[in-house]
């Protein structure tokens, strides 16, 4: 039974210069009027979908809707789409969680409210940086004074919700991360996510962005204040208050468990005891197309989610058990060596560091020859 649902949006006000989802610009209301009439083709589409692969919806334990800018969607617009999912049987569980992404600058007060009404029971705000001089480099289109708002809104209403911080951003050198965590932090948020910049060829402050050195040193120091404020570092970019303000949408990935989804852009998957689906709606075709993920490329997968998390894992048992438990064992011993792997890690009970989130492409180059 499919009891996850993600949700793109693929709509913002203004286009970050670093950003490289899949969005476009929001000029008129019409677009958004367009876009639900393509959720509703899109659902009923993925109720076939599933039926074809012996699979149906139960209630949703998860719903999440990620952009672009969802809070983009208004209150009204996303009654309609909440509508059109229940016409289809789609509603959610009585113990769910609802995470919609917000920008500052893009909500006020009531439209919190109704969001909440409508069932939001998670906010994710994406602050990226609480200070002025990295907001303007990072392309943003908020102010600080915003931000501050959106976080006051947000405090206000006692509602949960995560902060989004970007780091190894241009001038990192001058940047006070600390300062910026704790004066998050005094909003009460239950959960941050930290991504490092990514940019592509021709990102055009690619000049003053800060050494991987100089990366792996903030991420690390931001990985220990958090815990230091009592933020759990459960996955590779994320941290929580409280195991259950974990993200249970995005466990279910790391999980590999089925997670349904629409949206132009959006990839769905159905996890079968033995088999694996991913699919995506192409516009050209009007349909979704599917493929299977097997072999060499199901192991990589699962591998490295498994080393993105805090969780213990059994790496004999992902790699299969025909592979040298010998050969295994010298790799697990190299790790404890560099420091990637928690004192009294083995090979059935993994426990990745901080640090060995850092180098997660490393320990899986280093598997690359028997997978
Ligand atoms: C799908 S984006 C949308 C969120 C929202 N529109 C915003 O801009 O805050 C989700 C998160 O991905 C992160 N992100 C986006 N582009 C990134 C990039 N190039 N490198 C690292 N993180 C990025 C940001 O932290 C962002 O909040
Ligand atoms: S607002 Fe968010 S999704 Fe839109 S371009 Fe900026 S980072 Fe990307």
């Amino acid at each position: 039974m499919l009891k996850s649902l993600y949700v793109h949006f693929p709509y913002c006000k203004h286009l970050c210069n670093y950003c490289d989802f899949y969005k476009h610009k929001l000029t008129e209301s019409s677009q958004i009027d367009t876009y639900l009439e393509l959720m509703d083709v899109q659902v009923r589409e993925l109720v076939k979908l599933n039926d074809f692969h012996g699979e149906s919806f139960d209630l949703l334990d998860t719903l999440y809707i990620g952009g672009g800018t969802p809070s983009l969607l208004k209150p009204d617009k996303m009654k309609q789409l909440l509508d059109n999912f229940s016409k289809v049987g789609l509603s959610l569980n009585s113990n769910y969680e609802f995470t919609i992404e917000i920008d500052p600058g893009t909500f006020n007060l009531e439209e919190l409210e109704a969001w909440k009404e409508l069932g939001v029971n998670r906010f994710s705000l994406g602050v990226q940086a609480y200070n002025e001089k990295y907001l303007r480099l990072l392309d943003r289109r908020h102010d600080l004074s915003e931000v501050t708002l959106s976080l006051e809104y947000l405090s206000k209403t006692k509602s949960n919700f995560s902060v989004d911080l970007i780091i190894g951003t241009p001038e990192s050198e001058a940047r006070d991360l600390i300062q910026e965590i704790e004066q998050l932090s005094d909003f009460s948020p239950s959960h941050f996510s930290v991504y490092i910049l990514s940019t592509r060829l021709n990102y055009p402050l690619k000049e003053k962005l800060p050494d991987e050195e100089k990366i792996r040193d903030d991420y690390l120091e931001v990985s220990r204040q958090l815990e230091k404020l009592g933020f759990h570092h459960y996955e590779v970019s994320n941290f929580a208050k409280t195991e259950t303000m974990e993200s249970v949408h995005n466990k279910k990935y790391w999980d590999y468990e089925s997670v349904a989804a629409v949206g132009p852009n959006a990839t769905g998957t159905i996890c079968k005891p033995d088999k694996v689906f991913r699919y995506q709606w192409k516009s050209l075709s009007g349909g979704f197309q599917t493929e299977e993920v097997k072999g060499e490329s199901l192991i990589l997968e699962k591998l490295f989610l498994a080393l993105r998390r805090s969780k213990s894992f059994n790496l004999q048992s992902i790699l299969g058990m025909n592979i040298s438990q010998q050969y295994l064992k010298t790799k697990v011993e190299n790790w404890h060596q560099l420091g990637y792997v928690e004192p009294g890690s083995d090979l059935e009970n993994l426990k990745i560091t901080p640090l060995g989130f850092l180098m997660n492409d490393s320990m899986l180059g280093d598997l690359m020859d028997i997978i």
